[in-house]
Order: structure tokens, then sequence, then C-alpha cells
């Protein structure tokens, strides 16, 4: 079977797929995609759609021209983003991961929405909020003091902002969004806000681009530093898993967060916690039936007993080195060469459009 890859020609998503193949993959640019080129994709191909991050030029095409670390330009990135999509449903070929699907996983409030109506739990959602002074009125409705705001475009912790409000007007919010001089900017270092003036500037950039607002899930911690899980499910299974650690709120990597222990969460959780935790990951994934892998970030609460699904990730399976978790049909294999495993035996849900 030789696939064809569409993402950001040379990089590491593409590669550590291109090495899980049997064959060499076809690579088709993003940048070609959104720029309405020829693809020479049609019936009968078999196409894995990965992320068009990482890639400046992409990014111009999707939210213009601009410095990569703006903030902002989210709703234009998502209106391009899904124009793409749209053109590569429309080539015929066999998608391994569904074009519907990974719109929805783009858009937090509606993959919250999707979620929480199967039944999967999710953390409690505000109404929608367009401003910090409707987002302060909601939660003083609400009588939530913490929250998770997220641009509901984001990915990587762009644009995320834990934010806690106490009696007497103190407000902390802690995020990746730098408020420099030359306007806000993605850092890979995360800024402390406590002045309700610098919060209010703050959310009220992210704000045009949408937001989705969701209750602050204490979580589970080990050493002192919070953690939560990023489970791969691939055609259903969820297959790998490791265990994000940080010393902030958010547990991307990139942020700091660490890679920590499987064995001591599993041991923190017990055998049925443990099965529990998968069981909420496969239902989360099962809302994305013609996905073939799904991310999925699971938050796990302090007491080790109640679980949240904070988002699901379309393209959430780079995990260089991470093996299948033992008994799984993906033991011993990283997340590529699973996928490629589950999509020859056929058990994937590979979807024609
Ligand atoms: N409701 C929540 N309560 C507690 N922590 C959360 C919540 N939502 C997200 N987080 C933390 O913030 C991080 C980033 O949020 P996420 O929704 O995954 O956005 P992104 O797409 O930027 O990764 C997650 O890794 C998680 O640890
Ligand atoms: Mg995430």
């Amino acid at each position: 079977m030789t696939v064809t890859v569409v993402g950001t020609p040379g990089d590491r998503r593409v590669r550590l797929f291109a090495a899980a193949c049997e064959s060499e993959p076809r690579v088709v640019a993003w940048t070609d995609v959104l720029r309405g080129a020829g693809l020479g994709i049609g019936p009968g191909d078999v196409v894995r759609i990965d992320s068009p991050g990482e890639d400046a030029a992409a990014d111009a095409l999707l939210r213009g021209p601009g410095d990569p670390a703006r903030v902002g330009g989210g709703a234009r990135w998502y209106a391009t983003f899904t124009a793409g999509l749209d053109r590569l449903a429309a080539t015929g070929a066999r998608l391994l991961n569904d074009p519907g699907e990974i719109a929805v996983m783009f858009d937090k409030r509606r993959c919250h929405a999707l979620l929480a109506a199967a039944g999967v739990p999710v953390p409690p959602a505000l109404p929608r909020v367009t401003s910090h002074a409707e987002l302060r009125e909601r939660m003083d409705a609400a009588g939530v003091r913490r929250v998770f705001v997220k641009a509901a475009h984001g990915s990587s912790a762009a644009g995320v902002v834990a934010l806690q409000t106490a009696p007497g007007g103190r407000i902390r919010a802690v995020t990746s969004v730098a408020m420099g001089p030359d306007g806000p900017h993605n850092s890979l270092r995360v800024s402390v806000y406590e002045s309700e003036r610098d919060v209010a500037r703050l959310i009220d950039v992210l704000a045009p681009d949408g937001l989705h607002v969701e209750g602050w899930m204490p979580k589970a911690s080990i050493g002192g530093r919070p953690l939560d899980l990023r489970v791969v499910v691939i055609a259903g299974e969820a297959t790998h898993a490791v265990v994000r650690t940080s010393p902030h709120p958010m547990t991307n990597l990139h942020l700091g967060g660490a890679r920590g222990d499987l064995g001591a969460v599993r041991d923190a959780l017990g055998e049925r916690g443990w099965r529990r935790a998968l069981e909420v990951c496969e239902a989360a994934a099962a809302c994305f039936p013609r996905s073939l892998m799904v991310g999925v970030d699971l938050l796990v609460g302090v007491g080790w007993r109640r679980f949240a699904v904070g988002e699901a990730n379309a393209f959430g399976d780079l995990l260089p080195g991470l093996t299948g978790l033992p008994g799984t049909s993906a033991e011993g294999l990283d997340t590529y060469t699973a996928q490629v495993r589950a999509a020859l035996m056929g058990n994937a849900q590979v979807c024609t459009t």
C-alpha cells in the first residue's frame, strides 16, 4: 500500500510516518493544498492528513503574513484550514482520518459539545463569552472561581489561559501568551498576570477569534507536579499513553512539561482506575469513528478517581520513541507503525468520502 501524506515535507512527523511505511510515501505539502495547486490525489489513493503546523509558509497562508509567533488570526486560520480539508475530502481518496472530524477537533467548543453529548466526562463549560467583562460576569453568575480559557482554534497551549479569582478582587492568569511591547505573542515561557487590567487585555486579545471556557479541574500530581495523560487511540483501541507532568497548569511538553512515570500513575490509579482511564479515552475517540487515530488529553482529578477529557487531538500522535502498551495490538510499536499496521489489517475504519 503506497500512502500519500499531506503535511510539511521534511518535518519530523512526515519522517516518522515515512519510516513506518513499507514503501516511501508520497508527500503533498499543505502549502499546495492551501494555494489550490494541483495535488495529484484521486480515488484509489490512501491519504494520511497530518498537521500543517511548524511551517511558516503554511502559517502565512492560513492566517495571513506576519510573525508566526503572533497571537490572533485563529478564526481566519480555521476558515482556511477547513477549506483545505474540504479540498482533500473532494479528491475521493481513501482518507485515514476524516476531514469533518478533524475540523471538529480543531474547534474546542464543538469538540467539547460532541464529547459531552456522548456522555464522555468533560469539565463543565461556561456559555459562550466574547470579552473579558462577559467572562467575569459569567464566572460570577455560575459561582466559578477557576477556569481554563482556551482559544477555540488553538493548539500546543497557544492561547490557553489558566485563570483564578479570589474574594477581594484578586486575580491570577497563567498563560503562554506574552504581552510584549511589540504585541502579544506565543512564548515558550509561561507568564503570570495578576492585575485585572492586564488579564482583561489578555482575554480581549484572544476573544475575537473565539473562546472556549471550562472549569479548571484540579489535577492529580506526582512529586508536586500536576499531570495529565496523552492517550493515543488507534482503530478504537487505547494503544499508547504518556504521562505529562509540569510545574505549570498546562502540561504541554514544549512549555516545560516532561514525560512522567506511567508506572507510578498506574499504581496510584489502581487496576480498575487505569482500565477506566483507558475506557474514557476510547469513548472519546469513538466520537470520531472515521479517524484512524485520535490523541486524547485525559485530565485526572486530585484523588485519582475522577477523569475528564481536556480535548481530542487530530494530530496527537507525535510521541517519538514511545511504544504501545503491553497487551495491546500496538505492543512494541511506535504510534506511526501501529497506524500503518491497523490500516493494512483493515481493522481501521478507513473512510471514503
Ligand atoms: N479544564 C482543565 N482543567 C485543568 N487543566 C486543564 C484543563 N484544560 C486543559 N488543561 C491543561 O492545559 C493544557 C492545554 O489545554 P488543551 O485543551 O489541551 O489545549 P492545547 O490544544 O493547547 O493543548 C492541557 O495539557 C491540560 O494539562
Ligand atoms: Mg492539548
